[in-house]
């Protein structure tokens, strides 16, 4: 008997602006341009080991355009390679992917839409290796996933940050004080460099750049010199000292990534206010980054990369991840994404931009 095509949309690891955008235009296209079905799966890999699936209607999808979140919910640390389990008090790791492998059969699902990170996306080319037919979409507020010049949810962190950083700019001005802001990233510092660079931050400072605190206290000093007498320090949560280590704001045990940063920002005040004598106070942005809905051009991107990600199950192209190469858009072995995450180049032109405008980097 002739049966329908299926194809199921899970959204994993952390959320970024754009996720519904994606969703509507993955489930709209596949609905009405080819009669497909869509199955949505609730809360990541965590909804596909333990079957919370439910079919998406057309009327599901509709109005979710400029929603911030996702509809389907996330999880950071359900891998169902490595699923964490409580055991005697200890967490232990086990091999679920059968399971979830079960679940894509049962359901009749003939592709699978995973948006994600690297994380959601080394899971999507295990399963893919497994036999389910995948497609990746990039997403993450980072911009860090190897293989595209850019993902979703970027633009709208940079904005957030960039306009907390113009904020920041007038009373730090007024009270004469340095001002620190420390912005999310990971391990990579996209969105120090982009809001830095946009919100006029006159000290950067990103992982791939290890700073000195000398550096950072003589610009500041320099600027106190020549009349600013406040500064604007935009740090990643990765940044490090030179031959020191990032911050660790927790470890969460139960996820594949346990490494949650954030503090550098402190670090950095305490050490500041004692070199320069500034008054210094420091601001993390943190999961406001991640939150509300998406900008202008986020929510274009993402409608493209879902609108390909359907053309891509359609022509057969799985085991791939839709990306953007040189403003266009393409499909990347989805081992490419997987391959860990991509930091800023020492020699980006943007840096470049920035050190000759006066701009610090620390080093
Ligand atoms: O990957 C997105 C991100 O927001 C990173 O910038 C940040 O380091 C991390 O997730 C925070 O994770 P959590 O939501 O678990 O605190």
């Amino acid at each position: 008997m002739y049966r329908k095509k299926r194809i199921a949309i899970l959204t994993g690891g952390g959320d970024a602006p754009g996720i519904n955008a994606v969703i509507r235009a993955v489930a709209k296209k596949a609905i009405l341009e080819y009669g497909i079905e869509v199955i949505g799966v609730e809360d990541g890999y965590e909804g596909l080991i333990h079957n919370r699936c439910r079919k998406l209607h057309y009327d599901d999808v509709s109005g979710i355009l400029t929603l911030g979140g996702t509809i389907l919910g996330a999880s950071k640390t359900s891998n169902p390679y490595r699923y964490a389990v409580t055991a005697g008090g200890r967490v232990v790791f086990e091999d679920v992917s059968r399971k979830a492998i079960r679940n894509v059969r049962e359901w009749g699902i003939d592709a699978l839409v995973c948006i994600g990170g690297d994380g959601t996306l080394g899971i999507a080319h295990r399963l893919m290796k497994d036999g389910v037919a995948v497609v990746g979409v990039p997403k993450t507020i980072d911009n860090d996933i190897r293989g595209t010049e850019v993902t979703f949810g970027f633009d709208s962190a940079v904005a957030i940050a960039t306009e907390a950083i113009d904020r920041l700019h007038s009373t730090a001005q007024s009270h004469h004080r340095v001002m620190i802001v420390e912005v999310m990233g990971h391990r990579a510092g996209w969105i120090a460099l982009y809001a830095g660079v946009a919100g006029g931050g006159d000290i950067i400072l990103i992982p791939e750049i290890p700073y000195g605190i000398g550096a950072i206290a003589a610009k500041v000093k320099e600027r106190h010199r020549k009349g600013r007498r406040f500064s604007i320090v935009v740090v990643a949560e990765g940044a490090k000292p030179k031959g020191g280590d990032f911050v660790i704001k927790k470890m969460v045990e139960k996820s594949a990534d346990p490494v949650r940063l954030g503090g550098v920002g402190f670090v950095l005040q305490d050490q500041l206010e004692k070199i320069t004598g500034s008054e210094t106070r420091t601001v993390v942005l943190g999961h406001l980054q991640r939150g509300g809905s998406p900008t202008a051009a986020d929510r274009v991107l993402a409608t493209r990369l879902g609108s390909k990600a359907v053309d891509l199950i359609v022509d057969r192209k799985l085991g791939q991840m839709v990306a953007v190469k040189e403003g266009r858009l393409t499909a990347v072995p989805l081992e490419v994404a997987a391959g860990g995450p991509r930091t800023v180049p020492r020699g980006h032109p943007l840096i470049a931009a920035a050190r000759s405008i006066g701009t610090s980097f620390g080093d």
